[in-house]
């Protein structure tokens, strides 16, 4: 007997190449979740079902066991940390990396600078690493407006193309990691459900390996 199986996923753009991957463990949910307004969803499977979650969000499901396993940013498991939780599968979708980032042409200030950035816990990290002394000031979104308006004197954010720091008149500076989906798992579930679990992860590597 299978026992229930709740799988947080994001709301977005990510979802569109997530899909595919869960169909390919023969789990599709029973109607449109980009056009419907709940947040749980039924699948092809009786006893599996789908969560949708702001992406900041799944991380905690997953840790709590409220869902068993789910599809997060490496950005944000590095941001919220990983307690709890195992990461078997980088998904190789939505790739990207996590820079800094300021004013085309300007150089750092000597001495304590400000960065503006949503990943506060990644930001303080990274600049102790350096050496340098910060004040962070946390921001939700629109990042580049704020070296602009003289805010910060750099951000630290996901670049995907450079398309949106160019039209801001923003240069890339220093990498800090390469970001992708990565499939997480709750680690008592992990024990728990761990054919089911084993199951639809093998079946999801597999789809990776050919995308
Ligand atoms: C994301 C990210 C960058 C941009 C990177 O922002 O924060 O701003 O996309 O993509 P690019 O290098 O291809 O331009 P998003 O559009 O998600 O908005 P938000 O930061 O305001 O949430
Ligand atoms: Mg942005």
């Amino acid at each position: 007997m299978s026992q229930t199986l709740t799988i947080a996923l994001t709301k977005g753009r990510i979802l569109e190449e997530t899909l595919p991957l869960l169909a390919a463990a023969g789990i599709e949910p029973l109607e449109d979740m980009e056009k419907s307004r709940k947040l749980v969803f039924d699948t092809t499977q009786a006893h599996v079902r789908l969560l949708l979650l702001r992406g900041a969000d799944v991380p905690t499901y997953v840790q709590f066991g409220a869902a068993d396993m789910g599809i997060s940013g490496k950005d944000t498991l590095m941001e919220n940390g990983a307690e709890g939780l195992y990461e078997p599968l980088d998904l190789n979708i939505a790739r990207c990396k996590l820079m800094t980032a300021g004013v085309k042409g300007e150089s750092l200030p000597a001495g304590r600078i400000r960065v503006a950035t949503k990943y506060v816990n990644i930001a303080k990290q990274y600049y102790a690493s350096q050496g340098r002394q910060t004040d962070i000031i946390k921001l939700y979104g629109a990042m580049e407006l704020a070296p602009i308006m003289n805010l910060a004197d750099e951000i630290v954010d996901i670049v995907d193309t450079g398309n949106t720091l160019r039209a801001n008149g923003l240069e890339p500076r220093d990498f800090i990691a390469d970001i992708s989906s990565r499939l997480i798992v709750n680690k008592a579930s992990m024990k728990m459900k761990h054919v089911q679990i084993q199951t639809i992860i093998d079946h999801i590597a597999k789809a990776v390996a050919v995308n």
